[in-house]
């Protein structure tokens, strides 16, 4: 793809997924990649792809949520690669369970690595990005940024969190430093590991929902998401939207406003937690 070659780009969440999928075709395209994951086997696999290709790469294992590290591995990468142009703050996990059951602990985990884990990365590097004369800050949010399913308010939460600051940040940028550019994607359903590495409130079947969300949900592949998401980059885009899923569910929202909600109760009830 046109438009990357020379630009020194990080993605978190980089060892599978969507991610994996970033650097390897951010690869292709001539870029030059700081990858980083908690899964270092995952990040090995990624890493040793991307030399396959003749892409210069650092890997580092970094948990998205530990601040201080990743502040420091933000002045890392700028001195080993001398500028920073872009990150991809990939990075996330799935957590289904009612409010009713979820506890503190697992709702606080969710926007530990969803909402906090970006806005470590967004902070880290933006005074690498501004400093590029020519940055970009992609952040994943996810269908679940549009509306909420019953089940995912955790997820719900943090990815509508992830919307908001990532909006925020783009008109700050506007006004401010206009060279610097900024993404909201929001995928609809990826062929990924996700719902495989996902965690539950008690009682429900982890293995099993991860079946149905193959089955039902994941429609595109991540190497197809990777091109989406990329091309809008390339083109500057406010806002992604991945897969057909995402573009019309984004049309029912808008048409319907809180009206969704009542068909979703039931609906998105039986797609996200199985048949109750
Ligand atoms: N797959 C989908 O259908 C879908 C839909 C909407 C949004 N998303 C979002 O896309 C992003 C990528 O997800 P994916 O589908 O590729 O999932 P994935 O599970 O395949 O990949 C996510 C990666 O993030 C890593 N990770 C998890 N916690 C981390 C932490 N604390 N620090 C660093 N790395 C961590 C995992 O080890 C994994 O390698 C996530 O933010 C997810 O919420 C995915």
């Amino acid at each position: 793809m046109e438009g990357f070659a020379g630009k020194v780009c990080v993605v978190t969440g980089a060892g599978s997924g969507i991610g994996q999928a970033l650097a390897l075709e951010l690869g292709r395209s001539g870029a030059k990649l700081a990858i980083s994951d908690v899964d270092t086997e995952g990040l090995a696999k990624t890493e040793a792809e991307l030399k396959a290709i003749g892409a210069p790469v650092k890997a580092d294992r970094l948990d998205v949520t530990e601040r201080e590290a990743f502040l420091l591995y933000a002045d890392e990468v700028k001195e080993h690669f001398g500028k920073v142009n872009q990150v991809y703050n990939n990075a996330g996990i799935a957590y289904s369970g009612d409010v009713e059951v979820s506890s503190f602990k697992d709702i606080e985990r969710v926007m530990d690595v969803d909402y906090w884990g970006v806005v470590n990365g967004t902070k880290a590097f933006l005074p690498h990005l501004i400093e590029s004369g020519d940055g970009h800050v992609v952040n994943v949010s996810s269908l679940f940024g549009i509306f909420s399913v019953p089940g995912q308010a955790a997820y719900n939460a943090a990815k509508f969190a992830v919307r908001g600051f990532t909006e925020s940040l783009r008109q700050e940028m506007l006004t401010k430093h206009p060279y610097v550019s900024v993404t909201t994607v929001h995928p609809g359903g990826i062929k990924t590991a996700i719902a495989r590495n996902a965690t539950a409130a008690e009682g429900l079947d982890v293995e099993q929902l991860a079946k149905e969300f193959d089955r039902k949900l994941a429609r595109t592949t991540p190497e197809r998401a990777a091109r989406i998401i990329l091309e809008s980059v390339r083109k500057k885009r406010a806002r992604v939207l991945v897969g057909a899923d995402a573009k019309i569910l984004d049309v029912i929202v808008r048409i319907t406003g809180s009206g969704y909600q009542r068909v979703f109760s039931t609906v998105m009830g039986w797609l996200v937690r199985g048949v109750r």
